[in-house]
């Protein structure tokens, strides 16, 4: 297969057309293994995860089992987790405290820095000498933190995570920068298949506010529903008008593949679907949140959010998660709760609450989502289905900068902004052998959208 030629007539950003084969094809999922997931930065791990040496936390980078460990000197590695005798993985816990890795095969054991330190019987099986040197764990080549999150990279000729990142950041520090202290993850990860591509949920994150009118619309209606009508039938109390009829703005954006959506907001106030305790929050603590933040990004506590390829995060719902690829029909989903540090324990909880009743896998909002991806995928099967172009022309060429100090391409919410800028970063990856080419088609892509 050329994939040069295919994978850019089946990316058509340009016109906002995409052939769905993208997320069916064997060939081209290899190719996405190895030059997206092996050359963009990827999330590892919170900071918070691993406070202490000898502290790990097992994750993937694509289908990479990786252990990501705390060093005797605070610093941060992060290993294949792949014993370099039979390709065993040596660390079997998700997370954990270590003085070494030991393989549970034939037991060579590796120390926290991954060098190979002890070798059963090694005089007698091997008396012509074994250079122990040599045959360390493989280290991931870049590991970088921003503000708490840990991303790794096996890519040394890739850009910096930071301008990797570019404007990506300054919607990230919505979450991240809250409030003095960062943030932490609260309890453990929820782990979960479902069977779909992985490009589906990242797309919706990145680019899709327009979904949640209409598949969310029965959570919507019942959560809108005020006290005192809520033994009247559906419908018959006063409907509240729409945030898109009342916000006073609303933005995409979407550059370098990332994407991010929401509507300004007068108030501090989060979803509907949090606790109680949450909203009070953000209340109790929103001076704060506009001194670091300033206004337009202390009010955002709602929207979606991709940082390319595949960590997505929720403002104001305390969602982070990973869309680990298995297969071009299957994702496994980690979602993570996320905090700031200095919120009292019982807000902590009912973050954690909050976050599982709407996004944990049988969460009643992640549950529409989940459903049509999987149908998706399911309509995918047939020939003629994943061949047919998909329309992602909504809001072409309405692209534009603001003058207002919020950054990076933008356009209305409901647009595909961030879909066609991720397609196009994740075919610009396909189709270059260096990340040179890839920015310059980047740049390229960028002009020509704001001409
Ligand atoms: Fe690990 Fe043999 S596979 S010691
Ligand atoms: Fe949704």
């Amino acid at each position: 297969m050329n994939h040069k030629l295919d994978i850019d007539a089946l990316v058509d950003a340009k016109h906002g057309r995409v052939t769905p084969l993208i997320y069916t094809d064997p060939d081209i999922y290899q190719l996405e293994l190895e030059r997206v997931f092996g050359r963009c930065w990827l999330f590892l791990a919170h900071e918070s995860q691993i406070p202490k040496p000898g502290d790990f936390f097992n994750t993937y980078m694509g289908e990479d089992p990786i252990v990501v460990v705390r060093q005797k000197d605070g610093s941060v590695k992060a290993f294949l987790n792949q014993c370099r005798h039979r390709a065993m993985r040596v660390s079997y816990a998700d997370s954990g405290n270590t003085r070494a890795f030991t393989c549970p095969y034939h037991g060579w054991s590796y120390g926290v820095d991954g060098q190979l330190i002890e070798v059963p019987l090694e005089p007698r099986a091997y008396p012509q000498g074994l250079c122990k040197e040599k045959w360390g764990l493989q280290e991931v080549t870049r590991v970088a933190s921003y503000k708490g999150l840990i991303f790794g990279n096996w890519d040394a000729s890739a850009p910096s995570l930071e301008e990797y990142m570019g404007d990506m950041a300054w919607y990230l520090d919505g979450v991240l920068d809250r409030r003095e202290g960062g943030t932490e993850i609260i309890g453990g990860v929820h782990k979960w298949v479902i069977e779909c591509n992985w490009k589906f949920p990242a797309e919706q994150f990145a680019s899709d506010q327009y979904h949640a009118l209409f598949s969310h619309a029965s959570a919507v209606q019942v959560l809108g529903v005020k006290p005192e009508d809520v033994n009247k039938p559906l419908g018959s109390g006063q409907t509240p008008r729409p945030v898109w009829e009342t916000a006073k703005d609303a933005l995409q954006y979407g550059q370098d593949g990332h994407g991010s959506g929401f509507f300004f907001t007068e108030n501090p106030d989060a979803n509907v679907w949090v606790d109680g305790e949450v909203s009070q929050y953000f209340r109790d603590t929103y001076a704060e949140a506009e001194q670091r933040l300033g206004k337009v990004r202390a009010l955002r506590l709602a929207g979606h959010n991709n940082m390319f390829p595949n960590l997505s995060w929720l403002n104001g719902t305390a969602t982070l998660r990973v869309w680990h690829p298995r297969g071009p029909n299957q994702v496994e989903i980690w979602a993570f709760c996320i905090a700031d540090k200095n919120a009292p324990d019982e807000v902590k909880a009912a973050f954690e609450r909050s976050a599982t009743r709407a996004f944990g896998p049988a969460g009643f909002l992640e549950q529409d989502d989940s459903e049509n991806w999987v149908e998706v995928q399911k309509v995918l099967r047939g020939q003629r289905a994943r061949t047919s172009p998909l329309c992602l022309e909504m809001g072409l060429g309405q692209e534009r900068l603001r003058d207002d100090g919020i950054p990076g391409t933008t356009n209305y919410i409901f647009s595909e902004t961030g879909a066609r800028g991720m397609y196009r970063r994740w075919a610009d990856l396909l189709i270059s052998d260096s990340w040179e080419e890839v920015l310059a088609r980047t740049a390229k892509f960028q002009q020509e959208l704001l001409k």
